[in-house]
């Protein structure tokens, strides 16, 4: 890793905030102590497994078991078999914890098999065969009928732009389409569920982001009360967020499982169950139209979106959100529409993925602005910086940026690191050789938090307990994903109490233990839970008045004065922050995180393979309270970013995934990532926790623009697809060798 610079606060008071702390999760791991869910040993546990469909699309008339195989051996679990409601309960419930009639994909779970062992739990499965009537599936989602959710954003009067531009105006315009991708978290999805207990509690363990989205889902599933489902997080190997939704699918079956069987089930996917049906991006396609003053600057943008959902909802409804809120850019357009869509498919369900529909749609809005720069002759550099939007601006939505605008620092940042401002882009140049090089730009930013009123309904809750030996436990539903989660919160905990790191415990997040801190996801846990840990700890620490010894020794003597050392914290919005569901207007988020990238490409001219050589990003995190992490996510976001831009192919026949293994599902590996220069700009959020913002999601969205533009300047041709594979390259030089295109 190198940083090649910190515009950093200087805050010589504080011990454990900017400074990186040991990660309090890596000795075990390391070790190999560390327990996810495959490695506990449970006496008596029984494994788990699917049967699913095998067409995109039907009517499920029955089953067919063999006679010939001993069903007593085994415990086999239909919809019938489900004592609450057959629905996955998540936003609309439209999906079916077990499908009983209609089918809507391909490997959509049909019934459920237990057995002691998984030979024979194998060779169950291999004797039953579901009796379906298919029916024609649509797998384009232009012709789907079937919408999920629609948007509209709109700004100014756009009709009334293009239809008067003033001389000299340019319109440019493009198709801009993105496939899926697949999150390769480590770990495979994984639960243990164990039957309910005398007082009809159902616990289940698990590889999950999100335990209290899992204890809902069991709720409507077992129509149980609330306290009724403990849900606990194992170790999780990674999540990306692909274990933000379909954990409560796995927790639902295993717990239907041990129910059925009267004993502990496992339920844990092996890498090509795994790759085969859980969800994945939202493969996209954005129409961009914008128009431009013959001096560069933007005066209207008329956007369309259009997301494949898959076959039921899932999150599509707030991935199109958060796509459409960033389908304009960081950029100030005096008049834009923005317009989307998402739609039913029979494809396996998409879901949340790192970035959460943004990737797809600043694509989009980032092709664009280099097409812009080439019919202007303005540098793609310049073009970006003069439509910046800078505090005082509003965006698409009307949100007046106030604080933490950094976007002139990171393009600043990202002048200095890369010198791509002097780089003469997509200017002739005499190369002939087998293998050319390029550079290009991206510009970026990513609301932090739950999109709208999200967070003020959700109010994240984070308790702090003295305990009797005087260390303080922080409880928050929050997870330890590998993103650094506990490393973050016992620095926040420890400088904000004024204590050791030693002295602060956290508890592994179990719904019967923990309050619920709202899921791990949309970059909200530095910024939005982490801002409530530190209320917290500081309120804690201002009631332990008691002078004199260490803090533990305080901390006791409060308790045995009978101090109360329990606080609890509830989220709050800051004050002003306004927003309107229904019009989709207002502050879309409380603050935005910034970055530029540069990418530098070399594409060999015979076989059109593509090396991402080096890679410069300027990142404004609003305060980096632990730098190695924060590092840690923008490189790996942008190793993300780049697989996705180039090598990660998603492919889907008759509804099926067709990369279901590891040697077909290529993503890029050390070996493959090009030399990182990360440049930390640190513009502070007021409302954030020692004025940090998000990360983790921001560098997921400019990594794929950078690559592309790098290949136009190496080959002189938009590409507008993502990836942009050799086949796809190629046939755009085929075709550009035919019209050869103008350089600007
Ligand atoms: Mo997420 S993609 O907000 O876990």
């Amino acid at each position: 890793m190198q940083v090649s610079a910190r515009e950093a606060m200087v805050h010589p008071m504080e011990r454990f905030i900017g400074r990186d702390l040991a990660r309090p999760d890596g000795p075990a791991k390391v070790r190999g102590e560390a327990v996810y869910v495959a490695d506990l040993r449970v006496p008596g546990a029984w494994v788990g497994g699917t049967v699913r469909s095998d067409v995109a699309r039907g009517v499920l008339r029955g089953f067919e078991r063999d006679p010939a195989f001993d069903w007593k051996r085994v415990t086999f679990v239909t919809a019938a078999d489900i004592p609450g409601e057959n629905v996955q309960a998540l936003i609309v419930d439209d999906q079916p914890v077990l499908a009983s009639g209609a089918i809507e994909h391909w490997g959509e779970p049909l019934a459920l098999i237990a057995a002691p062992d998984v030979a024979t739990l194998e060779a169950a499965l291999a004797a039953v065969r579901p009796r379906i009537d298919p029916v024609a599936p649509n797998f384009d989602p232009e012709l789907s009928t079937r919408v999920f959710k629609s948007i509209r954003i709109a700004k100014g009067d756009v009709d009334a732009v293009f239809g008067a531009l003033p001389a000299g105006a340019i319109v440019v315009e493009g198709t801009y389409r993105t496939d899926s991708q697949e999150q390769l978290y480590i770990e495979p999805q994984g639960c243990i569920a164990w039957p309910p207990e005398a007082d009809g509690t159902i616990t289940v363990k698990g590889s999950l982001q999100c335990p209290h989205y899992v204890r809902k889902a069991l709720v409507r599933c077992f129509g149980i009360a609330p306290e009724s489902a403990r849900v606990v997080q194992m170790e999780t190997g990674g999540g990306f967020g692909g274990k933000e939704e379909y954990p409560s699918v796995v927790a639902c079956h295993a717990a239907l499982l041990a129910r059925a069987a009267q004993r502990p089930v496992k339920l844990i996917y092996d890498r090509h169950e795994d790759l085969a049906v859980t969800p994945k991006r939202h493969p996209g396609r954005v129409k961009l139209r914008a128009a431009f003053s013959g001096e560069g600057t933007a005066l209207a943008l008329d956007a369309d979106v259009l997301f494949d959902g898959g076959a039921y909802t899932t999150l599509s409804p707030v991935v199109l959100s958060r796509g459409t809120l960033h389908a304009s850019g960081p950029y100030r357009w005096p008049s834009a529409r923005i317009v989307g869509r998402v739609v039913a498919t029979n494809h396996v369900p998409y879901g949340a993925f790192r970035g959460f529909g943004a990737p797809q749609t600043c694509f989009a809005i980032e092709r664009l602005f280099d097409r812009a720069a080439r019919e202007l002759a303005i540098h793609p550099y310049a073009l970006r910086r003069q439509n910046a939007l800078v505090a005082g601006d509003t965006t698409a939505t009307g949100q007046l940026l106030e604080h933490s605008v950094g976007s002139m620092q990171v393009l600043d940042a990202i002048a200095r690191s890369s010198a791509f401002d002097r780089h003469a882009w997509c200017a002739p140049r005499a190369g002939t050789g087998a293998k050319r090089r390029g550079l290009g730009m991206s510009f970026f930013f990513h609301g932090a938090g739950f999109t709208g009123s999200g967070e003020e309904m959700l109010k994240g809750r984070v308790r702090v307990d003295l305990l009797p030996d005087g260390r303080a436990e922080v409880l928050a539903g929050s997870t330890e994903i590998g993103q650094g989660t506990d490393t973050l919160f016992t620095a926040i905990a420890a400088e904000a109490l004024g204590v050791d790191t030693l002295d602060v415990v956290l508890a592994r997040p179990d719904t019967a233990r923990v309050p619920d801190s709202g899921p791990t996801v949309a970059s909200r846990t530095c910024m939005v839970v982490g801002g409530v840990l530190e209320q917290a700890c500081r309120t804690l620490r201002s009631r332990v008045v008691e002078s004199g010894g260490t803090w533990r020794e305080r901390a006791r003597r409060f308790l045995a004065s009978g101090g109360d050392g329990s606080v609890t914290v509830t989220y709050a919005s800051p004050a002003g922050v306004r927003w309107n569901d229904a019009t989709y207007q207002g502050d879309a988020y409380p603050v935005f995180g910034w970055a530029a990238d540069v990418a530098e490409v070399e594409v060999d001219v015979d076989t059109c393979e593509v090396d991402v050589l080096r890679f410069w990003t300027a990142v404004d995190v609003g305060h980096a309270l632990q730098p190695r992490l924060v590092v840690g996510q923008i490189e790996g976001g942008s190793l993300q970013a780049v697989g996705w831009a180039q090598r990660e192919v998603i492919t889907t026949r008759d509804g099926r995934f067709e990369q279901d293994r590891l040697a077909t599902c290529i993503v890029p590996t050390t070996l493959d990532a090009p030399r990182f220069d990360v440049t930390l700009v640190e513009v502070p959020y007021p409302h954030g926790p020692y004025g940090a913002k998000g990360v983790g999601e921001l560098p997921m969205d400019g990594g794929a623009p950078a690559v592309l533009s790098a290949i136009e300047d190496a080959l002189d041709l938009h590409a507008t697809h993502v990836p942009a594979t050799p086949e796809r390259l190629l046939a755009l030089l085929e075709a550009a060798s035919a019209t050869p295109v103008r350089r600007a």
